[in-house]
């Protein structure tokens, strides 16, 4: 189990596209892009992630996430899912939750100006921990309050995984070859991993690993970001 709850407070940041971001002083990082938090998660996980893996898999996803965080990435991918009608399995693990207090000052219901997304925002942070939770009819949610380092390899079940770790000069250790292969065997084939990062590293273990890679161009900021698919 995690060492919980965050023993160092986050900051709140106003992003550059108005949307909120926190800043982690245990790693020295912001959660998202400075430039822009829902550009940014619209982009690297929404775009190159989840609808690439609609047109492959229709009807069913299971998505993988690493870093629970504010839970902007599980809000933008429960809208989408709820506008395609698809059965959407969302399971994403967190070592360090951030409490209600932080929550409440998160502005992305009001950015994203869905009649739910206020209601979808609170019921993710509302469900418990380490049970898989039916949000909504075909959209299942397991938030599970465990470290990387202490999870189990994935079976593979995953068509997307959204790799959304501080960045490796601040948080080595989430980018090492066997994290991501821990990661990577979760995934089905044809399926995607997308992360904001192109290090080298990564990209040779992932290619290691079978996977065919791509860069993107990035968001505001970022000239490129990452996808790939397992062959
Ligand atoms: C870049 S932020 C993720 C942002 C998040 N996806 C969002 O939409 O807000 C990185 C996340 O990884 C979490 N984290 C840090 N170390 C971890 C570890 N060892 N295992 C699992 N999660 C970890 C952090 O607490 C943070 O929530």
């Amino acid at each position: 189990m995690a060492d919980t709850p965050q023993l160092l407070n986050n900051d709140l940041l106003l992003s550059e596209d108005g949307s909120s971001t926190l800043f982690n002083h245990r790693f020295g990082d912001s959660y998202h892009s400075i430039h822009g938090a829902i550009d940014e998660s619209m982009l690297v996980y929404l775009k190159n992630g989840f609808e690439n893996s609609l047109q492959t898999f229709h009807t069913h996803i299971h998505v993988f996430e690493l870093g629970f965080g504010t839970g902007l990435n599980a809000l933008l991918t429960i809208l989408e899912a709820l506008k395609n009608n698809i059965h959407l399995r969302y399971e994403s693990i967190e070592a360090y939750p951030i409490t209600n207090s932080e929550v409440e000052k998160l502005n992305y219901p009001e950015r994203i100006l869905h009649p739910l997304a206020k209601e979808i925002f609170e019921k993710l942070h509302n469900s418990p921990w380490n049970i898989e939770h039916e949000l909504f009819p075909k959209i299942k949610i397991l938030k599970r309050e465990i470290k990387l380092e202490e999870m189990p390899v994935l079976n593979p079940e995953f068509h997307v995984v959204y790799y959304d770790a501080f960045g490796a000069s601040k948080q080595a250790e989430m980018w090492t070859a066997e994290m991501i292969e821990k990661i990577a065997k979760g995934i089905v084939k044809d399926g995607i991993f997308v992360t904001y990062s192109t290090n080298g590293q990564l990209k040779r273990t992932l290619k290691n690993l079978n996977f065919k890679i791509e860069k993107l161009p990035g968001p505001k900021g970022k000239r490129e970001v990452l996808k790939a698919t397992k062959q």
